[in-house]
């Protein structure tokens, strides 16, 4: 597969409850690159645009507050089939009956807040990215690490 690109949010309770370095590690770790990242309380106008294929389910009111009530982190990741790959370490929409090892089954006990968003194809990744880097990526390949002297 080729190198994708996907847009994940460390929602509001992932935020407060001080999961964004244990949440990011993972995607880190898994070999996926940050080439976009930023806090920002959203709009409702954005969150409403984000989450408009919910517009007329019960729980989008909820939802919308939710989203909109404190600093989230917008993320791009990239890498090999990065959307699939975010989606699997996520796991379940429901936390409470995602699987351990996934990071709403081991951090997550709600349906609701549920820790993370991603993209679920490449379709949403590119609309989902148009709505919350507006500013633009950042695309990068790996080099030696340049040392400062003294
Ligand atoms: P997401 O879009 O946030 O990555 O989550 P998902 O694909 O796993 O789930 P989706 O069906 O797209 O639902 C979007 C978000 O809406 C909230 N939700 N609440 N109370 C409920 O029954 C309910 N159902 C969904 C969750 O925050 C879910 O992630
Ligand atoms: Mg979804």
């Amino acid at each position: 597969m080729p190198a994708q690109r996907t847009l994940i949010l460390l929602k509001p309770d992932a935020v407060q409850r001080g999961l964004v370095g244990e949440i990011l590690a993972r995607f880190e770790r898994k070999g996926l690159r940050i080439v976009g990242l930023k806090q920002i309380v959203p709009t409702t106008e954005q969150a409403t645009k984000h989450y408009a294929e919910h517009a007329q389910r019960p729980f989008f009111p909820s939802l919308l507050s939710f989203i909109t009530s404190s600093p989230l982190i917008a993320l791009c990741l990239e890498g090999d089939s990065a959307i699939t790959v975010a989606r699997t370490l996520i796991g379940a929409t429901d936390a409470r009956l995602a699987a351990p090892g996934t990071i709403r089954g081991d951090f997550g006990l709600s349906k609701g807040n549920n820790l993370v968003h991603g993209s679920d194809s490449p379709e949403a990744a590119e609309r989902e990215l148009a709505i919350w880097f507006t500013d633009g990526l950042i695309t990068w390949t790996k080099v030696d690490t340049v040392w400062v002297e003294g």
